[in-house]
């Protein structure tokens, strides 16, 4: 593919409405994200219906945002790579819907592309990380959603290592904040919390630390806390309870991340670096503790801004420049799927 040709890419696949016109080599031309934090906050998480009529309302906007921006018009994109899994449903069909609707207009070739594989190789985007990274690398997806190490061998080319047995760690996060008292999305704020925090105060398990493999689970940390809340006297953490347990609950996961990352590193000694995605790579405890683990291999751990780590248009339309240049396209008929394992993927 021309190095000059550009590609829009579309992400609605949870509660991110994104759009962004991504030139081949790597040149962001646009980018637009609007976060649908406002309406889900209410509710204290992602309400899956309100997400799809928001995506409905807001993503054609932007998709005319972007396109002004880059001084384009569509029939001179080189194809049109939309988020069609996995994730909430009724997202994914109106943001896939949308992509095919463009692409049978121009007549473009359209990329159906798969949201975890759009993170996986945000690190290769030139630019984006000071090192570009070379395949195999490990990739630790932790966000809201996903808990995953992926063996990532190249474009389509991905083996799961490990993954939560239970929540997302984003989601123990969102929890655990919640039970403290805090907004939800409740990662941030439990971190500035726990800077007023004592670790030790308060210990929490450390579930599934030094078992073999890599997978995780945050259940039994997430009812730990619930506990210790529940001990404070008359139930009711002082301010100081709250930061405590905050504090020892980010210290216990960003130890079991650190171990579970070392167990993922055993498993592909071949990795030339440790990447990181998600919104919970925003973490500076978790990254500190993440980038000691693959210090001791000799690794950088690698994380994109935090832009790119959270959900966004330009991984998805880089995603699509990859498969474009290996003359990957999908059907118009292509149907969106809320699950879509990276194993499927096979280029
Ligand atoms: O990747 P993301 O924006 O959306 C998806 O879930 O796909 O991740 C959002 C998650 C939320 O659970 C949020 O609480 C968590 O990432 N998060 C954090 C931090 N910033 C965001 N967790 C811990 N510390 C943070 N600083
Ligand atoms: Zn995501």
């Amino acid at each position: 593919m021309d190095t000059e040709a550009a590609v829009l890419g579309l992400e609605s696949s949870c509660d991110e409405t994104a759009a962004a016109v991504l030139r081949a080599d790597g040149t962001i031309l646009a980018e637009a994200v609007l976060s649908q934090e406002k309406e889900h906050s209410p509710y204290g998480g992602v309400v899956p219906e309100i997400a799809a009529r928001a995506h409905l309302e807001h993503l054609p906007r932007l998709v005319a945002q972007v396109m002004e921006k880059a001084g384009l018009e569509f029939s001179q994109l080189a194809g049109i790579a939309a988020t069609s899994g996995p994730g909430l449903i009724g997202g994914l069909i109106v943001g896939s819907t949308l992509g095919k609707g463009i692409a049978l207009a121009h007549g473009l070739p359209f990329v159906a592309v798969n949201h975890l594989e759009a993170h996986a190789l945000t690190a290769t985007l030139p630019g984006v990380v000071e090192t570009p990274v070379r395949f195999p690398y490990l990739l630790l997806l932790l966000s809201g959603g996903h808990c995953q190490c992926v063996a990532v061998e190249g474009v389509g080319r991905y083996r799961r290592l490990g993954t939560t047995l239970d929540d997302a760690v984003g989601e123990a996060f969102d929890k655990a904040a919640k039970l403290l008292g805090l907004p939800w999305p409740g990662g941030p704020a439990l971190e500035r919390l726990a800077k007023a925090g004592n670790p030790a105060r308060i210990p929490l398990p450390r579930p599934l630390l030094g078992r073999p493999g890599c997978d995780f689970s945050w259940s039994g940390l997430k009812t730990a806390v619930a506990h210790a809340v529940a001990r404070c006297p008359g139930g009711a953490p002082s301010d100081q309870d709250k930061a405590d347990i905050a504090a020892a609950f980010q210290a216990a996961v960003a130890a079991v991340l650190a171990d579970r990352a070392k167990h993922a590193l055993a498993m592909l000694p071949e990795a030339t670096a440790m990447v990181v995605a998600g919104g919970v790579a925003a973490n500076q405890a978790v990254r500190g503790a993440l980038s000691a683990a693959a210090a001791k291999r000799g690794l950088p751990l690698v994380a994109p801004p935090i832009r790119l780590c959270t959900d966004n248009a330009v991984m998805v339309a880089w995603a699509g420049v990859e498969r474009l240049r290996l003359g990957l396209t999908d059907e118009l008929g292509h149907a969106p799927r809320p699950r879509w394992p990276l194993e499927g993927l096979a280029a």
